[in-house]
């Protein structure tokens, strides 16, 4: 008989809405409660998605049916979902970023090995054919010395998505701004590319709106394998543009925007590099970058059925807890070089 592992959700929002149905989506796997502290919006999902509704966390996890959560609430309470989630025994599948500070997030790593459980933190982009592609290039070598490996997400947000929610624009539960919220996956993608960054420079500013957060910010950036690369955040961009990610080499170079792949060049040329080229290439759909809602369920796919098969094969999943915590750190390095005015080294 096939094994379905049970779901329960944590936060009924936009994104709790999308692993709902990803979750309803895949084979292995059904969706048996949802957690919000608001409970029309808790009663109103679970009549949508056709399971049980709780507004107390310890009910919740008091469920037996439910043996992994996915924690989809303002990111500054993601700590205190996966740490209580990993006490109770449950597997924890957590939204970007993993949490707003490293120590935290290194909270959340200890309870989920204390308590024997598999965390995955949210990148879903990693799962996706193009950044598996420019990855394995990577890892064969085909970039040659790398040099340059930077980013661009010159996005656009309007005053009423910061003032319509209690929680974005705010230190204390969104962690940042334009870097945190909305670029954390571009950075995570120049991390899991390029590798560890060694130092970094940046500005940040509020220059567009009432919020304390930034909505802009520009860094430099010099990374352990001693290449350089900037990276430019913005949510004051009208109309916003699709997000570009860049990867040059002595023998190549890789360029993306969005989901798709704008320049594949390399100095050795493989008989595949065109047939990636016809299927991969055009220009990048704007998406997230003008509307906040407009996310593909394609990549939470990817990621929630790589989770549930470490679930059912006891294996560690393929991004695990030490893996979403890199670009916490490197964000939260980058914010302290702006606050200081001064270089910030890693550790
Ligand atoms: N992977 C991605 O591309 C992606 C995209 C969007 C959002 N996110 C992340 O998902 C998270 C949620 O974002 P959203 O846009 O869905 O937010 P949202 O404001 O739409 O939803 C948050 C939900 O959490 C609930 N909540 C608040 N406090 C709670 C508590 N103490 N206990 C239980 N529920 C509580 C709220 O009632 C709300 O229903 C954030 O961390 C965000 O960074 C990830």
């Amino acid at each position: 008989m096939s094994e379905k592992i049970g779901y329960g959700v944590i936060g009924a929002g936009n994104i709790g809405g999308l692993h709902a149905r990803v979750i309803a989506s895949l084979p292995n796997a059904k969706l048996a409660a949802i957690f919000d502290v608001n409970q029309e919006a808790a009663e109103k999902f679970a009549a949508q998605y056709q399971c049980k509704a709780y507004h107390d966390m310890t009910a919740f996890l008091a469920d037996s049916e439910v043996q992994a959560v996915t924690i989809a609430t303002p990111s500054g309470l993601h700590g205190k979902m996966a740490i209580a989630s990993a006490n109770a025994g449950k597997h924890v599948f957590c939204e970007k970023p993993l949490e707003i500070t490293v120590e935290k997030s290194d909270e959340i790593i200890k309870a989920c090995d204390d308590n024997n459980v598999l965390l995955s933190p949210v990148f879903q982009g990693r799962f996706t054919r193009p950044v598996q592609l420019v990855k394995d290039a990577m890892r064969k070598g085909r970039f040659g010395r790398m040099v340059l490996a930077s980013a661009q997400v010159r996005w656009f947000r309007e005053a009423v998505y910061y003032s319509s929610s209690n929680w974005r624009g705010t230190w204390k539960m969104d962690g940042g701004g334009a870097l945190m919220n909305q670029s954390i996956h571009a950075m995570d993608m120049l991390l899991y590319i390029n590798g560890a960054p060694l130092e970094v420079f940046a500005y940040a500013g509020t220059l567009t709106h009432s919020i304390e957060v930034e909505d802009n910010l520009c860094a430099v950036v010099k990374y352990r394998n001693g290449s350089f690369g900037t990276i430019e955040v913005s949510t004051s961009c009208a109309p916003g543009f699709p997000r570009r990610v860049e990867f040059s080499g002595s023998d190549g170079t890789v360029a993306f925007e969005e989901d798709k792949i704008t320049r594949w060049e390399f100095a050795n040329k493989l008989p595949e590099d065109d047939l990636i080229m016809q299927e991969l290439s055009g220009t990048g759909d704007v998406g997230g970058g003008r509307n906040p809602m407009d996310i593909q369920d394609l990549g939470h796919r990817l990621q929630l059925e790589d989770f549930t098969d470490a679930i059912i094969h006891c294996r560690e999943p393929h991004l695990n807890g030490r893996e979403g915590r890199r670009a916490v750190e490197f964000i939260c390095g980058i914010y302290e070089s702006a606050r200081t005015g001064k270089p910030y080294r890693f550790n």
